[in-house]
Parts: structure tokens; C-alpha cells; sequence
């Protein structure tokens, strides 16, 4: 049981808002992007009225930290990497509705709405804490500005108040060892007390179980850590000692030097984000509302596998105390995509400070965005993490998507072109072999149609290469290079069932290849519809739909040019002299 029983009227999906202090990569792309980006490219082929928001998230200490770091303002980082990332994001083909920022007035707006309502009823108070302070900075040191000692494991570089490598969470007097991470600060941090804004998680205990019981479908590692998290919920504090945030919107001395924390106002950026689409598009300030207010809207979240316990637990939290939003239907949380590394045989972790990153720009600057896109979908990190590894990209790419589906497209149309005046060539006589081959294709479409609504992503690219090795096979058994000089009229049906076959690989390879679909249409001249959030014809029925005889199909070129070994082993090189950074 994958997809959810209940029907719909509109889908809104999210992608995870990646922080705005560095270069988007491939590892994140494999987890919260193109599963999301093919997903919604589906639906919105079927007709579905489909929403895809993005955006950065531009708060927090990973903002500052890097400002800081580098010797500028957090406007400059945040300015910086916005831009960079949503030209990422688009040269990748990763078709947001909308890619905004937590910058925005607008957000201001809708998070302190949020936070006022939570309030009003009652599940938000405040606390006293005990937090390191730096003596020579005069100033706290929210979470990654303290390291030290994981107090369970031992890990040296610990978090304030949580570790990294153990995942373990602790109040922040029980780090050991506690150093600022601030360039230029030797003091030794110090404990000082500051008064802080909770939410309440506990009293939403009933409700998420019920919500989270409502949903056995989900992945495992999802529900897994969604119920750990129930289990054992805590008040969870949510503003910060900083002056980078969203200011707390209430009338109380104490809120001076203190802001939202990021966490609390990130998920919000999907509310703000699809106010401000509805503004842009619709021109309509409460155009937003259906999106998350009623409950025909099916809401999907895409995130990597450390942002689970926000989007499953805390952020429905957030919603459920605001009384008319609604609750997401799936949380697709993906694992890791980790590095190969040629020289040690190891997978290992991609790194900032290893330099092993690869990201989309420098990606998109030396492959095709088709390449990219099939090999991260084919490893895509699901139920476990996947290793990038350059020998697998050269050969699962080489081997099936060129080998198999640009091949076989490739045959049928030259010969086609050559032998039937560029026009889709009568089928007279059809055969139980050819007959077969028909058959074949709405049943090889549901079958990729069915992983896809179930988020097995992986499985739905295999059953695409799938449908054209069926035509290889076929293909090879009728030989038609052969019948074309004793029996034109056997080549014809031959070729005529080989052309719906390319008709229906062009449609099902339009989420997850846009490029090669784009092409493979013009040269069958047709059109695969450009649904958005209104909806439209369901073009994936009309991919079954036979091309008429007699219908005119162009020269074909190349749709995916092979990668050569050179090519592959200086791309290789490059990376791991750390420049695809
Ligand atoms: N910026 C966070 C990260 O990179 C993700 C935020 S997702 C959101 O891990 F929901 F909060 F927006
Ligand atoms: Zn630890």
C-alpha cells in the first residue's frame, strides 16, 4: 500500500528550503530535489493541479556562522547563494512554481501570525535556561557556535545541544569541554542564564498519534523516527539569543537581543511562499488559502533524512495549533547520497571540508542535465543510502539510458525516416507478435505510473528502461532491416508498432528526463501539454493513444550522446582534485 485511499483536488509539494550559505549539490539534489521535481512533473502530466514550492531558508546560525566566517554581512551570504541556488536549481530542471525567501516581509508576516496564534491558545510559554556565553564576545552561542564533548558518545565536535554523530540531544550544561566556534575567541564559554519562548509539543500528543496512525503507508524510516519523536515528546524551545531572525512578536523587554528560531519560521517559508505565488500569479492576496486550508489539497513534503522529526512531528505541530490548515498526506524522506572514492574504494561522506561535494552548477557545466537527473534517480538514496560513484555513472547512463532507450528510438525512427517518407507507416497486417508489443505499453505505464505514485522512484526508472528493452527485444526478433528487402508491408507494421512504443517512452520519460522528452516530441511532433496548478488534459492517457498512420515524424538526432572514458576520467579527476565544489 503506497499512495493514499482518499482523493484529491489539487496536490501542493514541497521541497525541503536548503539554507542559503552554500552551493546546492548533488547529495542534496538525490534526497529532497529530483525525486520531488519528477514527482510533480508526473502529476502534473496527468492533469492534477499541482503546486511545487521552494525557496531558501535564510535564517539561523548557518547564515551567520558563514558571514562571519568569511568577513561579510548575512545579507551578502544569503543574497549570494539565493541566486546561485534557484540558477541551480532551474539549469537542473527542478520546476519550482515558486523559489522564495525567508528574507521576505512577507514572511515576517506569516510567521508571527503563526506564532501569535500558538500563543493566544495557550501553547507557547516561557523558560529560564542556562546557556554558554562567550566572555570575551559579550554574547551567547546558540547552537553550532558552541563545540565540545557529545556527553553520550564522545564525539569531539559536538554541538551546543546536539550531536552530530550520535544524534543525541542535551541541555547545554551537559556538553563537555565547551570551545566558541567563532574565529578569534579563546575565553572559555561560560553558563549564563537567559529567558526563552517554548512550544508546547506535548499537548499535541493525541493528535499527532492519531495523525501519524492515519498513515501506515508512509516509509519506515519515517514513521520510525515520527514515533520516537511522539514518544517521548518535550516543550521544544523555539527563539534564540541573536539578532538574525524573525523578531518575537510580543510585547515583553526581554525579546531585545532575541529572534525566532530558524527551525520554528523555516516551514512557514512553504505558507509565505505560496502567498507570495498567489500574489505573482493570480493576483489574489487569499489565493494562497485553498493551498493549505482545504482539505481536498493533498500536501507532500520531499526532505532529506536529518529534517524527518520538523516535517513529521514539529511543523504539523505548528499547523494542528493553528486549528484550519491542513496536515500533510506524505513525508517522503530520503537517506544519503554519499561520495565513492576511486582511490581508497571507500564511500565516504560528502564534506565541506573534504571539498568532495559535487555541486549542480559546476555538474551542469560538464554533464547533461539528462545524465544527471537518470543516474541520481536510478541510485536515488530511498531505503538506504547510495554511493555516487563516476564508473556506475559512465555505465548505468552509457548502458541503459543510451544503450537501450536512445538506441532503440533511435532505430526505429531512422529506418522510419529512410524507408517510409518520414511518415508513421500503415499497419495492414498486424501479428501476434506486434499485437503483443501494443499490449505491452499501457501495462509497462501503469506499472511505472504505480511506483511512481508510491514514491518508489528507483523501481519506476527501471520500468521505464523496462519498456525499452521489451522493444529491443522486439525489435530484434522482427527484424526489419532484414523484412525491408523481401516485404515492405511486414516492415511497416513493424515500424508502426515501434513508432507507439517511441510515443509512449516519450511521455513516460518526461519526469524524469525533461530535455530528451522535449526533443523526442519535436521530431514526433507532438505536444506533451504544459499543465501547471490549474490542471489540465491527462496527457499520460493520451501517451497510449496511437499515432495515426500517415503521421509525420522528423529526422532524429541524438537524444542522450554517450559519455566517453576520457571524457568521464578527467570529470573524475577534477573532482577529486576538490574543483566541483
Ligand atoms: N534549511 C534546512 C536544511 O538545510 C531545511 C529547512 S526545511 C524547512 O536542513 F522546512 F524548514 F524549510
Ligand atoms: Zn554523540
Amino acid at each position: 500500500m503506497a499512495a493514499s485511499k482518499k482523493t484529491f483536488q489539487r496536490l501542493l509539494v514541497t521541497s525541503a528550503l536548503p539554507y542559503a550559505n552554500g552551493h546546492i549539490h548533488l547529495g542534496h539534489i538525490a534526497g529532497a530535489y529530483l525525486p520531488a521535481d519528477i514527482y510533480v512533473r508526473y502529476q502534473r502530466l496527468r492533469g492534477v493541479k499541482a503546486l511545487y514550492v521552494g525557496g531558501s531558508d535564510e535564517h539561523g546560525v548557518p547564515i551567520t556562522l558563514t558571514a562571519l566566517k568569511e568577513g561579510v554581512t548575512p545579507k551578502e551570504v544569503i543574497d549570494r547563494y539565493h541566486t546561485a541556488n534557484a540558477e541551480a536549481f532551474q539549469r537542473l530542471g527542478i520546476s519550482y512554481d515558486i523559489y522564495g525567501r525567508t528574507s521576505w516581509p512577507l514572511h515576517v508576516n506569516t510567521t508571527q501570525q503563526f506564532f501569535n496564534t500558538l500563543n493566544a491558545a495557550g501553547y507557547i510559554h516561557t523558560e529560564e535556561m542556562e546557556l554558554w556565553y562567550s566572555p570575551q564576545l559579550e554574547r551567547f552561542l546558540p547552537d553550532r557556535y558552541v563545540k565540545g564533548v557529545c556527553p553520550k558518545c564522545g564525539y569531539t565536535d559536538a554541538n551546543g545541544d546536539e550531536c552530530e554523530s550520535c544524534g543525541a540531544q542535551y541541555e547545554a550544561h551537559e556538553l563537555l569541554e565547551p570551545r566558541a566556534n567563532i574565529p578569534g575567541d579563546t575565553s572559555s564559554p561560560i553558563l549564563r542564564q537567559s529567558r526563552h519562548w517554548f512550544l508546547d509539543l506535548p499537548k499535541f500528543r493525541d493528535h499527532l498519534k492519531t495523525w501519524l496512525d492515519s498513515h501506515p503507508e508512509w516509509r519506515a524510516n519515517v514513521k520510525g523516527i515520527a514515533y520516537g519523536w511522539v514518544n517521548d515528546l518535550r516543550t521544544r524551545c523555539i527563539t534564540r539569543d541573536t539578532d538574525w531572525g524573525i523578531p518575537i512578536p510580543v510585547d515583553d523587554p526581554d525579546v531585545a537581543n532575541k529572534r525566532i528560531y530558524v527551525w520554528f519560521d523555516a516551514p512557514i517559508g512553504y505558507v509565505t511562499n505560496t502567498r507570495q505565488w498567489a500574489i505573482d500569479n493570480l493576483n489574489d492576496e487569499n489565493g494562497w488559502e485553498v493551498w493549505w486550508k482545504d482539505q481536498d489539497t493533498r500536501l507532500v513534503h520531499f526532505i532529506g533524512k536529518d529534517n524527518i522529526p520538523f516535517h513529521a512531528v514539529i511543523f504539523p505541530a505548528m499547523l494542528m495549533g493553528q486549528q484550519d490548515y491542513i496536515l500533510a498526506d506524505n513525508v517522503v524522506g530520503n537517506e544519503y547520497l554519499n561520495i565513492f572514492n576511486r582511490r581508497t574504494g571507500q564511500s565516504e561522506k560528502g564534506s565541506k571540508s573534504r571539498g568532495n561535494m559535487i555541486s549542480v552548477r559546476w555538474a551542469v557545466d560538464h554533464l547533461s542535465v539528462d545524465a544527471i537527473r537518470y543516474y541520481l534517480c536510478a541510485i536515488a538514496p530511498e531505503t538506504r543510502d547510495s554511493d555516487f560513484d563516476w564508473d556506475e555513472f559512465m555505465n548505468r547512463y552509457n548502458g541503459e539510458l543510451c544503450d537501450v532507450v536512445g538506441n532503440f528510438v533511435h532505430r526505429c525512427l531512422t529506418m522510419t525516416v529512410k524507408n517510409f517518407d518520414g511518415c508513421v507507416p500503415p499497419a495492414d497486417a498486424l501479428e501476434e507478435n506486434d499485437r503483443a508489443m501494443l499490449d505491452a505499453i499501457p501495462r509497462q505505464l501503469d506499472a511505472i505510473a504505480e511506483a511512481l505514485e508510491g514514491f518508489r522512484f528507483r523501481q519506476a526508472i527501471e520500468r521505464f528502461i523496462e519498456l525499452g528493452r521489451k522493444a529491443n527485444v522486439y525489435f530484434d526478433a522482427m527484424k526489419p532491416w532484414v523484412t525491408r528487402k523481401t516485404d515492405m508491408e511486414r516492415t511497416g507494421a513493424t515500424l508502426y508498432v515501434c513508432c507507439q512504443v517511441v510515443k509512449a517512452l516519450c511521455c513516460a520519460m518526461a519526469p524524469f528526463m525533461p530535455e530528451g522528452a522535449g526533443k523526442l516530441a519535436d521530431i514526433l511532433n507532438i505536444t506533451l501539454p504544459k499543465n501547471g496548478p490549474d490542471g489540465g488534459p491527462d496527457a499520460w492517457q493520451e501517451a497510449i493513444t496511437l499515432l495515426p498512420v500517415g503521421s509525420p515524424i522528423n529526422k532524429p538526432e541524438a537524444l542522450f550522446p554517450k559519455l566517453d572514458k576520457d571524457q568521464l576520467a578527467e570529470l573524475a579527476e577534477a573532482h577529486e582534485r576538490g574543483e566541483a565544489t
